[in-house]
C-alpha cells in the first residue's frame, strides 16, 4: 500500500500537534480526516455519535485525548473504548499522543491510555513529549509572554521544551511507515532550558523586555482561580508546571534524531520564527 492509498484520521486536527499532523500527512500524499470538534469531521469524546462516522474508512488514526479535560475523564477507559470502535471498524494502526510526564497531575495520569492502545489488538505506537515550544505562543503560557511577565511556579528547573513540529513529524512517520509498531517514544528538545533562559530569548528576538517571576505553587493555583479557571484544572496546570521546577523531564532524549535523522529543532529556531509572525507584539 502506497501513502497515496491511506486514509488517516486525524484527532485534535485543530491543535497544536493534529494540525501539523495533518499537513505532514497531506504532504505525503495521504488521504486526511482532519477531526474535532469544529473540525472538517466532526468528532467529540464526549459525544459518541461522532466516533463510528469519524473511524469510516480509515486505515490508521493519531489520537489526542483529553487528559487535560476538568473533573473526572476517566482516560483509559474512554480511549479502550475508542480503540475497541477503531479495531471494529477495520482501522489497522494507532498512533496515541501522551505526555512525558510519569507521575500524577492535578490526579490524573498522563499515560492512562496507552494501556488501553497496547491492548487494543491493532499496531500501536505511543508518542510521550516534553512540555511544547508551542506552549509560548499557541498556549498556555501566550498571555504571559504579552503581558510581560511571566508568574509561574517552575523555579530554575530546566524543561527540554519540544517543538510540536517534531512530534508530529513523528507521528506521522509512526502513521505511514513500518518500524515504529510497539514503540514508546519519548520525545524532547535538544536541550533542557530554564523558564528565565526562554524569556530572555523572547526577549532578544522581539526586542521586548519579558520577566520571569517564580511564584509558589499555592499562589500559581490561587492566581488561575481568581481568573475563574476551575478548581481542579488549576491545580492540573499548576502540578505540571511544577513538574518543570522538580526537573522531572529535564534530560533530553534522543528518539526525534534515532526516528527521523535529524537533530529535533532548538528552542531559539522556534523563538526567531514564532517573533518574525509578530504573535508576541503588543
Ligand atoms: N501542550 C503541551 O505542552 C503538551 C505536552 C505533552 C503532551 N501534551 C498532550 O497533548 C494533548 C493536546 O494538548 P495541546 O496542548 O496540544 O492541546 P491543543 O493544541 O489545544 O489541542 C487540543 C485539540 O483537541 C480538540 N478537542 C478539544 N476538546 C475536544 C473534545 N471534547 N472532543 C474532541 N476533540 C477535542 C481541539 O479541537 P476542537 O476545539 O476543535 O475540538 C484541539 O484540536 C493533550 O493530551 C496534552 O496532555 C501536551
Amino acid at each position: 500500500m502506497t501513502d497515496n492509498d491511506k486514509t488517516i484520521l486525524v484527532l485534535g486536527a485543530t491543535g497544536k500537534t493534529g494540525r501539523r499532523v495533518v499537513n505532514g500527512l497531506r504532504g505525503r500524499g495521504a488521504t486526511i480526516r482532519a477531526a474535532s470538534r469544529s473540525g472538517e469531521v466532526r468528532f467529540d469524546w464526549d459525544d459518541r455519535n461522532t466516533w463510528e462516522p469519524a473511524f469510516t474508512g480509515a486505515d490508521a488514526a493519531y489520537i489526542v485525548d483529553m487528559q487535560d479535560k476538568p473533573g473526572s475523564w476517566d482516560a483509559e477507559g474512554q480511549v479502550r473504548e475508542l480503540a475497541k470502535q477503531a479495531v471494529d471498524q477495520g482501522v489497522r494502526r494507532l498512533v496515541l499522543l501522551q505526555a512525558r510526564v510519569l507521575d500524577k497531575v492535578g490526579g490524573k495520569s498522563l499515560i492512562a491510555g496507552e494501556r488501553a492502545v497496547q491492548e487494543s489488538g491493532a499496531e500501536w505506537t505511543v508518542l510521550r513529549p516534553n512540555w511544547f515550544a508551542q506552549n509560548f505562543d499557541e498556549g498556555v503560557l501566550l498571555d504571559g509572554v504579552v503581558s510581560g511577565e511571566l508568574a509561574l511556579p517552575a523555579g530554575h528547573g530546566r524543561e527540554p521544551f519540544v517543538d510540536a513540529a517534531d512530534v508530529a513529524a513523528v507521528a506521522t512517520a509512526a502513521l505511514l511507515d513500518e518500524g515504529h509498531a510497539g514503540q514508546v517514544y519519548e520525545l524532547s528538545g535538544p536541550r533542557a532550558i530554564t523558564i528565565e533562559d526562554a524569556v530572555r530569548d523572547i526577549s532578544r528576538a522581539t526586542g521586548r523586555t519579558i520577566r520571569y517571576r517564580p511564584v509558589t505553587h499555592q499562589a500559581y493555583v490561587d492566581e488561575l482561580v481568581s481568573y475563574e479557571v476551575p478548581q481542579d484544572y488549576a491545580l492540573f496546570v499548576a502540578d505540571l508546571v511544577a513538574q518543570i521546577r522538580d526537573n522531572r523531564n529535564a534530560t533530553p532524549t534522543d528518539t526525534v534524531q534515532r526516528v527521523l535523522g535529524r537533530a529535533p529543532r532548538d528552542f531559539s529556531d522556534f523563538v526567531k520564527a514564532a517573533a518574525a509572525t509578530g504573535v508576541w507584539n503588543v
